[in-house]
């Protein structure tokens, strides 16, 4: 709440009116000169994983506002309103799923689905909601249908290292992975170390073996495909008990439905085979899904034709992160995009971007904003 009330000032300081809708997403509008023309959106999302860095969605949130600052310093006026974007929790760290914000924009979540959701302190999203301040009755719906908008555009750092390892400052986003996370408990039998290895019920090795699986199970599927077990814990979780209870996290991605398709029902069947064999029970909950996307190929033109027109080298690549930009594409014309991360390295204190790589995305997205008011 505080940064949400930090960007909501700088939005303010800038000239922008500002909206939020009865989920938390921002929009802050630079009003067009044509009241017929449709909103150029940009932004991105504030909120991190914890222990995080500074640029993953900030940046692009950022960038976005400072697109429309510029606008003003230099009494550039534009057809089409833009509407700088915050979408509200992107991360899903504290409560599923993640892209939260847009898909509630899009109608892939109702409101009333997000206002149940609890955090792991049983809080709903309702209650923190009224917590943090944020009124909903005064709060307008997040609906938004095709055609509405004139286009999206997201500027974000990279989160892996095709652009820092080709050195090219500019990445054009052709397409996003898909994403479905999963929630997994595995129950066994606490019991004391003297009972013989044979018979006991580990929920925690039994763990272990997919924990191993979702690393290697993606190789046998795609050279896109990924898997990742991120948090994962053990009960009662003492040096002398067998763990009788563990729970943890999947997060498997691809950029085809069929390869998700494939890497989520192998993952399940290999699951069931593994308590099968050692004697334990499982419960699969699917928390969170995201559809790949592609970009539209028209932003993808414009936003080459920017960094052309500025110079900058640019390339086309794909994201293996997930993003709001992936929901908005249901409903608008969509383009991302990246800038270098330093090392690949992101979701971590060390994430990292060049200043003047930042200055490159920025004025790409101005360049690109420019053309598409031309519309
Ligand atoms: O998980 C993701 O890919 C994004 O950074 N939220
Ligand atoms: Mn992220
Ligand atoms: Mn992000």
């Amino acid at each position: 709440m505080q940064a949400r009330r930090l960007v909501l000032k700088w939005m303010k300081d800038t000239g922008l009116k500002v909206r939020i809708d009865n989920v938390g997403n921002i929009f802050a509008r630079r009003e067009g000169s044509d009241s017929e023309a449709k909103p150029i959106m940009s932004g991105s999302h504030i909120d991190t994983q914890r222990n995080a860095g500074q640029f993953d969605g900030v940046l692009g949130t950022l960038a976005a506002l400072e697109v429309a600052a510029t606008l003003n310093e230099k009494r550039i006026p534009t057809k089409h309103p833009i509407d700088v974007t915050v979408f509200t929790n992107e991360e899903g760290v504290r409560f599923a799923p993640s892209t939260m914000g847009s898909k509630a924009i899009v109608g892939n979540l109702s409101r009333n689905e997000i206002y149940q959701q609890r955090d792991a302190q049983g809080v709903s999203y309702l209650e923190a909601m009224k917590t943090a301040g944020l009124d909903i009755s005064k709060l307008s719906p997040p609906s938004m249908n095709r055609g509405e908008i004139e286009a999206f555009l997201e500027l974000h750092i990279e989160q892996a290292r095709s652009l820092y390892d080709s050195r090219i400052p500019i990445g054009v986003v052709t397409s996003i992975v898909g994403v479905r996370a999963f929630e997994v408990r595995f129950t066994g039998r606490a019991d004391h170390q003297a009972l013989p290895l044979g018979l006991r019920k580990d929920a925690l090795v039994a763990a272990a073996e997919i924990v191993l699986a979702v690393n290697q199970i993606p190789r046998n599927i795609s050279e896109t495909a990924v898997g990742l077990v991120g948090k994962l814990t053990a009960y009662p979780g003492m040096r002398g008990v067998v763990p009788g209870e563990v729970e943890f996290t999947i997060d498997l991605r691809d950029t085809t439905i069929s390869g998700l398709d494939r890497l989520t029902s192998e993952v399940t069947s290999r699951i069931s085979e593994v308590c099968e064999r050692r004697g334990l029970r499982y419960e699969l909950a699917n928390v969170s899904s995201s559809e790949p996307a592609s970009m539209s190929e028209r932003i993808i033109k414009t936003i080459e034709e920017a960094s052309s027109k500025l110079r900058i080298l640019s390339m086309r690549i794909r994201s293996g992160a997930g993003h709001d930009s992936q929901n908005m594409a249901r409903i608008a014309d969509v383009g991302m995009i990246f800038v270098p991360s330093k090392d690949g390295r992101s979701h971590c204190p060390e994430e990292w971007a060049e200043w003047h790589d930042v200055e490159h995305g920025a004025n790409v997205l101005l360049y690109t904003t420019l053309s598409l008011d031309k519309v």
